[in-house]
């Protein structure tokens, strides 16, 4: 393609994009930029589901990124919605901080930002509200069954643990919440901890490291979802042991497929992490717009579902 037909493409894509992004002159509709982290778990997916459908359902267009675990494809991504004018931007940020810049833009383009799952550690004053779980009294949630499981065990109880991605709020929490509640039982010992990055791939590849390296006999695994759980699952059987007899599982999410695993005797507890995000934002989304304060936090209610109870509740669940 000669140069001057090369630019004249260019233009033209460029154009259509633009034509894309922008509204039509009768569209009155509510423009949110989002900005997801990626598709790591079965929790990711039910939470862009929920976004989708509750923006269709309340009539907001939604300009909707993935940015496949990378923070600079978040900040890329919120820079384009600025670029774009969009009323309102929202983002569930993959790691807590690094955020203080693309946030200053937004808050000086006057565009109001809402965070959603995760939270950072920026100033507060940068975005008007946080809708989502509270990650340490999960982590607690889980040291609590972790102790009322083993309470007749007087003897050493080593646990193995699956952190999600290095930095990730909820990575941090959760452990925070499971350590405060073990610390006044010494014999509940975090014997090997290490990231399996939120995935099933992941959580199998560093449980089979655990079992491979430890001597220790391993009682329970503490996993920081379910998908690294059914992972290390996986693992487990393949070095012939039993999940949820020979090591005690407790995970965090309450998704599908950790029912399923109860229900066949290979998981012992799993806390409620609601990823049904989607009607809560786009309401605030739309109070915003009608000039209305929101909450600055929106704290999601959550519950503690065991293998002795699963069966009763798989049919009821919605992801
Ligand atoms: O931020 C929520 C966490 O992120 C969920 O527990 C996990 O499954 C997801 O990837």
């Amino acid at each position: 393609m000669n140069s001057s037909r090369r630019n004249f493409t260019i233009i033209t894509l460029s154009l259509a994009l633009l034509a894309g992004c922008s509204r039509g002159k009768d569209d009155q509709r509510i423009v949110l930029g989002f900005s997801q982290i990626g598709a790591e778990s079965e929790w990711r997916t039910a939470n862009t589901q929920s976004i989708k459908s509750a923006a269709a359902t309340m009539g907001i267009d939604l300009r909707f990124s993935d940015a496949q675990q990378k923070q600079e494809n978040q900040i890329k991504a919120i820079r384009s919605f600025i670029a774009q004018k969009v009323d309102v931007i929202a983002f569930s940020p993959v790691v807590e901080t690094g955020w203080d810049t693309v946030l200053k833009e937004a808050h000086d383009a006057k565009i109001p930002v809402i965070l959603t799952d995760r939270s950072v550690t920026s100033d507060p004053s940068l975005y008007v509200g946080f809708i989502g779980s509270d990650f340490v009294e999960e982590g607690r949630r889980a040291g609590r069954w972790a102790v009322e499981h083993f309470k007749d065990v007087s003897g050493d109880v080593n646990i193995v643990e699956l952190q999600g991605t290095v930095g990730a709020g909820p990575a941090i929490d959760r452990k925070k919440g499971f350590e405060e509640i073990i610390a006044s039982h010494p014999n509940f010992k975090i014997i090997r901890s290490q990231s399996g990055e939120f995935t099933r791939a992941k959580g199998k590849e560093v449980m089979e490291a655990f079992l491979k390296g430890e001597t220790r006999k391993i009682h329970l695994l503490f996993a920081h979802n379910d998908d690294m759980a059914i992972g290390a699952i996986q693992a487990i059987e393949e070095a012939g042991l039993k999940p949820g007899t020979d090591i005690a599982i407790v995970s965090i999410d309450a998704v599908k497929g950790a029912f399923e695993a109860m229900i066949a005797g290979k998981m012992n507890a799993t806390v409620e992490c609601n990823p049904l995000l989607g009607p809560q934002l786009m309401t605030s989304v739309t109070e915003v717009m009608a000039g209305k304060p929101i909450p600055k936090r929106i704290v999601v209610e959550e519950q503690v579902f065991t293998m002795e109870t699963a069966k009763q509740h798989i049919q009821s669940r919605k992801y």
